[in-house]
């Protein structure tokens, strides 16, 4: 085993609740099937309406959503360890939200397939996706006080 990429792998392992949930050879494995970039600050990820089939990692950094097209200056910052686009995965819907890259920001962007295996394999990794899909999505569409 190459010292540098078990490091690498600790640190991952020690980066989000997602992460965390895997064991190293599932680790391994999920890897492989995803893609670790670095996008440049500002770079829009995605925009609102498009279709999407991945979740996003944020391994360092930061990103910012944009929750309100018509104030596109307000941006709800997701940081380091949290995960985002599990909402048009969850759901089937296109993206809820434009994601904006912050700085210093490293992500690893998992397609469908791998995540629907890890969330099947692994009770931890679901209900933690479970509970933020839940936690936003009441955010976003329910409407306070309509009741
Ligand atoms: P998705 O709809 O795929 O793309 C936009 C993402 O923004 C969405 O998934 C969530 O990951 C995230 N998101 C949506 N609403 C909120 C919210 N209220 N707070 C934080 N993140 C959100």
């Amino acid at each position: 085993a190459n010292p540098d990429v078990e490091a690498f792998l600790d640190v991952l392992n020690r980066r989000s609740p997602v992460l965390a949930a895997m064991n190293r050879l599932q680790l391994r494995e999920f890897l492989l099937e995803s893609r670790i970039f670095s996008p440049p600050i500002g770079e829009t990820l995605y925009k609102e309406g498009d279709y999407g089939n991945s979740v996003f990692i944020i391994v360092s950094g930061e990103v910012g959503v944009q929750l309100d097209p018509a104030d596109p200056a307000k941006l709800r910052t997701i940081k380091a360890g949290r995960i985002f686009g599990e909402m048009a995965l969850i759901s089937g819907r296109p993206r809820s939200a434009a994601v904006i890259a912050g700085k210093d920001c490293v992500l690893i962007e998992v397609p469908r397939r791998a995540m629907l295996k890890l969330i099947s394999a692994n009770d931890r990794a679901r209900a933690y996706v479970d509970r933020v899909f839940t936690q936003r999505a009441l955010e976003r569409y329910l409407v306070p006080g309509a009741e």
